[in-house]
């Protein structure tokens, strides 16, 4: 039952003590974060785990790219693991190794030596290391900004991989026009522009997440009727047009604190993931909070982790054969960790 199972837990957490360490990303279901030593969005998880040098078992509540960073960003002694393995991001699944490599070359043909990669960490590791060994960075999307500043210090053009909204809303907040940025199509292998090639400052990589695609701008638009003094916020993983049509736009860690600062009785409309959604509400009931999508938008990979779950990833640990190790191979690890640092020393 899940009281047997939630018992099972706790005795397992008491037992491995400061051994083991929990992490738990914002968007992972009630019943898994209850058990979370620390809660954050990717970033303040990336940052926790390479501060983390006491655990030795890290069992990752989050999807695979987050529990791949965690591993490189922790000793050798430390081992990470993932409840599901099934627990995937469809958006970083959109940036092949292979479709990145064969983009490359065709990139510093039209554009010579004016590019500098930026991937956002929701990529493989392997899309890390390409980056890194191109003299780029990782961005989340709470430090995107001060990325994509940094990189046109380094380099003329930004190829940013592999969520094109959330490069293209970070780009047009920093006041660099539309039509200056093309999209990568990688199943093409073309560049998707009418404009003149010299225009161009941002490559975007034709990937998207499909839990933020789920909000429209008619959900903007049923609010703004039915609750005329409601604000809408939303993640800028949403398209432009629907973060334009929003109120305000921002990373995880930006919403909640947002939603921590409005005044008791203000009402607001989140356009972001549904767990995430339900636990604020849950947590102000003095303020009237709805998702702007009615239907909500579960991120299905991120529900792969569940109590059972859990339990079972946390009891081959206790018998000393843990399950769903983790674990980037060491030449990648050194060309990611390039990227991931040049992130952390900047954001
Ligand atoms: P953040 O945690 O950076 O807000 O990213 C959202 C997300 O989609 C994580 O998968
Ligand atoms: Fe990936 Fe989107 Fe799910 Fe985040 S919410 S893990 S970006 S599919």
């Amino acid at each position: 039952s899940v009281k047997e199972m939630e018992s099972r837990i706790l005795s397992i957490k008491k037992k491995l003590g400061p051994k083991l360490f929990i992490p738990g990303h914002h968007y992972q279901k009630d019943e898994v974060i209850q058990f979370a030593d620390a809660t954050g969005d990717s970033l303040q998880l990336a940052q926790l785990s390479s501060a983390n040098k006491e655990a030795e078992h890290i069992v990752f509540c989050g999807v695979h790219f987050m529990a791949e960073t965690a591993d490189m960003l922790t000793t050798k002694q430390q081992h990470v693991y993932l409840p599901d393995m099934r627990a995937g991001c469809s958006m970083a699944d959109m940036a092949d190794i292979y479709q990145t490599e064969q983009a490359w070359p065709i990139l510093q043909e039209l554009f010579g030596d004016t590019i500098i990669p930026l991937t956002y960490v929701n990529s493989t590791a392997a899309i890390k290391a390409f980056t890194g060994r191109h003299g780029g960075a990782c961005v989340t999307s709470s430090n995107a900004k001060e990325l994509v500043q940094w990189a046109f210090t380094q380099k003329q053009r930004i190829f940013f991989l592999p969520d094109q909204h959330l490069g293209r809303n970070t780009a047009y907040d920093l006041g660099i026009p539309l039509e200056n940025m093309a999209v990568w199509n990688p199943h093409k292998n073309m560049l998707e522009t009418k404009e003149p090639l010299e225009n161009i400052q941002v490559i975007l990589w034709k990937g998207h997440c499909s839990v933020h695609e789920g909000f429209t701008v008619q959900h903007t638009e049923v609010i703004r009727k039915k609750h005329p003094t409601m604000s809408i916020i939303v993640h800028p993983e949403c398209s432009r047009e629907v973060v334009a049509a929003a109120d305000d736009a921002g990373s995880t860690k930006y919403i909640i604190d947002t939603i921590n600062r409005a005044p008791s009785g203000s009402a607001w409309a989140i356009g972001t993931e549904m767990n995430l959604v339900n636990r604020i509400i849950k947590q102000h009931p003095d303020k009237h909070i709805v998702s702007l999508n009615e239907n909500f938008c579960p991120c299905l990979t991120m529900n792969r982790i569940d109590l059972p779950h859990l339990l079972w990833s946390l009891e081959s640990i206790e018998q000393g054969q843990p399950h769903n190790r983790i674990q980037v191979d060491e030449h990648t690890t050194a060309e990611a960790l390039s990227s991931l640092e040049r992130m952390l020393a900047r954001g």
